[in-house]
């Protein structure tokens, strides 16, 4: 007897494009595309230690990170599924200098262009800590039958159309967020398909984890770092005491923040003083998706999602999470400016 209380992740997109007027399918059979992409990384990720995948690929990323095997493999599988899908007119990504425009018959009459972060997480592959794949789906500017061009990926966070991830993680998880909502599938292994398990993600408007580097302690701004001491000596009345948690992969921190609350921050340092995270590979993504689910994400002067970029790879502070804790952050880190 099929359980047909369990919707996967293609029957969750039909269901929802069934209900726009005159809409193509082009998202869903989008989302299809990465969700199989995803499939395959996380077989590569759960074979990690059996195989010759662990490790570095020994060349450099155009963020000047040295790049390991899986994130190569990943790119691949990324750019793969996108390029002979019929949604996708091009991508930009983490690990690729230029953008790759497809330009073909089918690519270049598709509406969307993804940019992604085919692997976060890197540092954390050869120690079996979560990683994740992170993505931004935009609606093209450029005229529909020619070829998509830089200015389709030089578009705000708050021009996405959807945003998700997927976790690798003690289990797979990928979620997404359309502006009706923020849902979570969880891959079940027995039929090798994405299964609908946390509908409607709401980020609870507080928390009781603060994540941030606290090894760059001495490098963030007095302001960040009064916040920071502030965090740390919360106690029950002022909703405290927190805990602190910082895997080093963005993805496991941000889905967690996602799940119960709390704030990340990733302040500017004295080494990246522009910040570290990427604006269009993993803020915007993240901004997106957790404004949905009713939080909020800032660069500590203004909203990410509508941070203009000048530049593909462009690098931004940001701190993001529950709505109170995003706003009493918000008082201390915009004192100084
Ligand atoms: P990536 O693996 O895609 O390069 O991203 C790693 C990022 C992010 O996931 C994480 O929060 C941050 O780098 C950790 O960097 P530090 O350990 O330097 O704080
Ligand atoms: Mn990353
Ligand atoms: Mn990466």
């Amino acid at each position: 007897m099929i359980n047909r209380n369990i919707l996967t992740l293609d029957e969750f997109t039909i269901r929802q494009y069934r209900k726009i007027p005159n809409a193509s399918g082009e998202l869903s059979a989008l989302l299809r595309d990465i969700s199989l992409a995803a499939k395959r990384i996380n077989v590569e990720v759960n074979k990690a230690g059996l195989v010759d995948i662990l490790g570095d690929a020994n060349v450099t990323n155009v963020q000047g990170e040295q790049v390991k095997k899986l994130d190569v493999f990943s790119n691949n599988q990324m750019i793969g599924v996108l390029k002979h899908g019929i949604s996708c007119a091009g991508i930009a990504s983490e690990e690729l200098d230029d953008i790759v425009i497809f330009d073909d018959d089918v690519s270049n009459k598709s509406k969307y262009v993804v940019m992604f972060d085919p692997l976060d997480g890197s540092s954390n592959i050869d120690t079996n800590v979560s990683i994740g794949t992170i993505f931004g789906v935009y609606r093209r500017v450029s005229e529909l039958g020619k070829p998509c061009s830089v200015d389709d990926f030089l578009q705000p966070g708050i021009k996405q159309v959807a945003a998700g991830y997927i976790v690798y993680g003690s289990s797979t998880m990928l979620v997404y967020a359309t502006r009706r909502g923020v849902n979570g599938f969880t891959l079940d292994p027995s039929i090798g398909e994405f299964c609908l398990s946390h509908p409607d993600i709401i980020c609870p408007e507080d928390g009781k984890i603060y994540s941030v580097n606290g090894g760059y302690y001495s490098q963030y701004d007095t302001s960040v770092k009064k916040y920071i001491d502030i965090l740390q000596n919360k106690t029950k009345e002022n909703g405290g005491p927190l805990t602190q948690r910082f895997t080093g992969s963005m993805v496991a921190d941000l889905h967690r923040t996602l799940i119960k609350g709390g704030i990340f921050m990733y302040p500017l340092t004295t080494d990246n003083p522009n910040g570290k995270l990427r604006l269009m590979y993993e803020c915007n993504p993240f901004a997106f998706i957790i404004e949905i689910a009713n939080g909020m994400a800032l660069n500590g002067t203004q909203r990410i999602l509508d941070v203009q970029p000048s530049n593909i790879h462009q690098r931004v502070p940001i701190f993001i999470g529950s709505k109170n804790l995003v706003k009493e952050c918000l008082s201390y880190v915009a004192e100084k400016k």
